[in-house]
């Protein structure tokens, strides 16, 4: 499987429409004509057991938002990267830009968050992207080099990490990155990544930011883009369906 289309559902959902929507998701799984990609769903942590108890025996993956840099203790409202693994999850997305905003999370605590994900067998998704003042000063590849070098722990290899390009600006937006552009940030990530961590073939490099099925195939036909994370329009199967078989076979 060559491209993974993560859902980020963020602050979204109950038990009920959690289970509904990973349901009709599985059903168009099991009936796809062709194999479909990988796939992984990210609901808020209370909903990961209701999701994981629909997932189960399937080819779709769960993952979760977040988690601590430890694994057990007192922090409160935090989520153990140890306990995410036992429950079932396969992934957890690191560094996305709403918590580096709402959080204060830093490179260096995104970083240690990927090394217990990886220490729990996790695979981190680690979250890049700059944000429309930086991109304005032409500052994208100076941010996206800090962000790299500084998030990505050492142990991470193009087998057990995930990266995803998320411009600030395009989340939650409708404003999407030029294809021009997703390529050659794409290139670089590939390259830092490659150049500190054993070469980067095979690594997925995602794209973020106001993914639609109106946009999907051509951002996904993206030379170095190996998926997509996506927020909004993960909400709804029928359209997350459409991005999933947006994939290039
Ligand atoms: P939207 O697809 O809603 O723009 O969100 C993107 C995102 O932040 C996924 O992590």
């Amino acid at each position: 499987m060559s491209h993974l289309i993560a859902g980020n559902w963020k602050m979204n959902g109950t038990p009920a429409s959690a289970e509904a929507l990973a349901a009709e998701l599985i059903a168009r799984v099991r009936n796809a004509k062709a194999p479909p990609p990988g796939v992984v769903l990210c609901p808020p942590a209370p909903l990961i057991p209701a999701v994981l108890a629909v997932t189960k025996g399937t080819p779709v993956a769960v993952g979760g938002q977040d988690c601590h840099a430890k694994e057990k203790g007192a922090h409160t409202g935090d989520v153990s990267p140890v306990l995410l693994a036992e429950l079932g999850c396969r992934f957890v997305i690191v560094g996305h830009s709403e918590r580096r905003a709402d959080h204060g999370e830093t490179d260096a605590s995104v970083k240690a968050k990927a090394e217990a994900a990886l220490k729990a067998g996790l695979t981190p998704i680690i979250c890049v992207g700059e944000t429309e003042g930086e991109r304005e000063r032409g500052e994208t590849a100076r941010v996206i080099a800090r962000q790299v070098e500084g998030s990505i722990p050492q142990a991470s290899t193009a087998a057990n990490t995930v990266i995803a390009y998320e411009p600030v600006w395009a989340i939650g937006t409708g404003k999407t990155a030029t294809t021009a552009d997703i390529a050659a940030v794409h290139a670089q990530i590939a390259d830092l990544f490659g150049a500190g961590h054993g070469g980067a073939s095979g690594l997925k490099i995602l794209y973020g930011g106001s993914v639609k099925a109106a946009n999907a195939k051509e951002i996904l036909a993206t030379a170095n883009v190996r998926g997509a994370l996506v927020g909004g329009a993960s909400l709804d199967a029928d359209e997350f369906w459409k991005i999933i078989e947006s994939c290039p076979r």
